[in-house]
């Protein structure tokens, strides 16, 4: 693993890192412990508001889980979702 991944894995204090594709996309929208963008609600304690299904769900398709919603469907792949999901339900 290059040694730039490891430190964006290991920067944050919880157990489950944050996915890189965090940092470069979603936080232009959502902020995590008071830092990113206003579009979106901000993420922190998300795991405690939605299971890992429904986290995974949102993620797939954010138009067929809320028909009319502005948050876009970001192109990723399953694993880059799985630590997404995983991530996420660890916000408590
Ligand atoms: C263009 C802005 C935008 C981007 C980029 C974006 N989101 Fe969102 N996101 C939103 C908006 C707006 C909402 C609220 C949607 C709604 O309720 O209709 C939302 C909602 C969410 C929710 C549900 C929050 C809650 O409180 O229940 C999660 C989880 C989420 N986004 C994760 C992500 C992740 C992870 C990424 C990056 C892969 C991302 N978002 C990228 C705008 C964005």
């Amino acid at each position: 693993m290059l040694p730039i991944l490891m430190l964006a894995l290991t920067a944050d204090a919880g157990s489950v890192a944050r996915p890189a594709l965090f940092d470069t996309v979603c936080v232009a929208c959502h902020a995590v412990g008071g830092s990113g963008g206003q579009v979106g609600p901000a993420l922190d304690g998300v795991g405690t508001r939605r299971t890992a299904t429904d986290l995974d769900k949102w993620l797939k398709d954010p138009q067929a889980y809320k028909p009319g919603t502005i948050m876009p469907k970001i192109e990723m792949t399953d694993a880059q979702r799985a630590e997404f999901v995983k991530w996420l339900a660890s916000l408590k």
